[in-house]
């Protein structure tokens, strides 16, 4: 089927973007026709470089055979199996692949489809395996400020950031936060995990003295904090979260959904650490960003908690119409088995110190204030435009993207997460491009 490369295919108007400056768009759209591997191609033939693998999810590049053959299969054998009640062989083989490859101690799959929905799934779970165990009253959660856990109410009200919140009412009640991680005057600059920051965790105390113990159900961060800007986890910080839950009864939730899949180098965050929680969140590169889904993951002992009651009856009166699709089902298989198959965890964990020597390449350049890093993510925060937040790395992207490089702003901070197969010679034309374009902003 030939492509439509007309900037302007039709009207603009009815689709309101997510996320997106829809006036800024309208008036000047950035329209991608056709992507493969490392780039997009734009509507005026352009070939954009991809600094973000997509929103964090396309790992292993776009388009992979693998993943598309897979699709178009099994839309043309089993397009769609009822998720209640009914099963499918597809469904029940992915669990067990992610279970292999996810830290030991993580048994069972629950399959959503969106990070936000993995998150909602597993603040749920939380709040209902307490009581299947008789322990009614823990219902609080706690985020974390600057936290990003998607955009339903559950995810917002743990979230910490707070453009996000503030126009949405009254979010959920019962929840509290730890305080962000984020400490610019000692830890600027740092290559990986910083040095100071450990001592944030034990908030958590002051948080379980404040509401008692027996009140609290979970606690949820992201090992790596990506969507806020790239907040790393000082050392020692996500083992005192986990020793500190551990001893109060609290469940620890990792939203796992831009680190899991290889992003750090390792599976999951939680190897990557060695810290291991009770539930994780996940979704983007369980397919590669093809087909929406999510899947929570728990232990053994939160799931087994529901197993109980006459055998006819359902255990969680939780579930999606799209929980573990047959073609969501089948991309996750393919996408897991291209990741294995190139060595793609592994390739992401040696190409790390040279993602980290380039990105950090960038210290001195005009309006560079920070540079963190980790695994094959980074971050170059830009100090903001006087009176003007945002405005600064909003036009950093807009230029970038004309230069043929696609990379990510929150506020003034300039994130990059790319797919896991580029090449060196592409992360020095990412990191060269944006120095050209640092130098060129007001
Ligand atoms: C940590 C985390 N949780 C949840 C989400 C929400 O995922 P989705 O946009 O698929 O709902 C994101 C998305 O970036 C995320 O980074």
């Amino acid at each position: 089927m030939a492509l439509d490369r007309k900037p302007n295919p039709n009207d603009l108007n009815a689709f309101w973007m997510p996320f997106t400056a829809n006036r800024q768009f309208k008036k000047a759209p950035r329209m991608f026709v056709a992507a493969k591997d490392m780039h997009y191609t734009t509507s005026e033939g352009r070939q954009v470089l991809d600094g973000t693998a997509g929103l964090w999810c396309c790992n292993a590049g776009h388009c992979r055979p693998k993943i598309t053959e897979a699709i178009a299969k099994q839309a043309a054998e089993l397009d769609y199996a009822p998720a209640f009640q009914m099963g499918h062989p597809a469904a029940f083989e992915l669990a067990n692949r992610i279970i292999e490859i996810a830290p030991k101690g993580m048994e069972h799959v629950f399959y959503t489809n969106s990070g936000s929905e993995s998150v909602e799934t597993a603040l749920k779970l939380a709040i209902a395996y307490h009581r299947a165990r008789g322990e009614g009253a823990r219902t609080r959660l706690i985020g974390r400020e600057r936290g990003y856990h998607g955009v339903n109410f559950g995810g917002i009200s743990v979230g910490g950031i707070v453009t996000n919140r503030k126009v949405f009412g009254t979010l959920l009640g019962g929840v509290d936060h730890l305080p962000h991680t984020h400490l610019p005057a000692q830890n600027a600059f740092t290559r990986g995990q910083p040095e100071q920051g450990a001592n944030l965790a034990d908030e958590l105390e002051r948080i379980v003295a404040l509401h008692g113990a027996e009140t609290i159900a979970a606690v949820i961060v992201e090992p790596m904090a990506g969507s806020t800007g790239v907040l790393l986890p000082p050392k020692g910080y996500l083992e005192k979260l986990r020793a500190i839950t551990k001893k109060h009864g609290i469940l620890l939730i990792f939203d796992e959904v831009i680190t899991g899949f290889g992003r750090l180098g390792s599976a999951f965050a939680a190897q990557h650490y060695n810290v291991l929680p009770d539930m994780m969140t996940t979704a983007k590169g369980l397919t590669n960003g093809v087909i929406p889904m999510g899947a929570v993951m728990t232990t053994a002992e939160v799931h087994d908690a529901f197993m109980q009651g006459p055998e006819h009856m359902i255990e969680l009166f939780h579930g999606y119409t799209y929980s573990g699709n047959p073609i969501a089902s089948v991309a996750g298989i393919a996408t897991l088995e291209v990741y294995k198959e190139e060595g793609l965890f592994e390739r992401a964990a040696s190409l790390a110190p040279y993602w980290e020597d380039a990105l950090h390449s960038l210290k001195g350049t005009r309006h560079v204030i920070d540079i963190r890093n980790e695994g094959l993510i980074g971050a170059v925060e830009l100090e903001p435009i006087a009176g003007e937040p945002t405005k600064r790395a909003f036009t950093a992207f807009l230029k970038a993207y004309e230069k043929g490089i696609l990379i990510r702003t929150t506020g003034d901070i300039i994130a990059m997460s790319p797919p896991l197969i580029i090449e060196k010679a592409q992360i020095d034309q990412l990191i060269g491009t944006l120095r050209e374009v640092l130098e060129s902003l007001d």
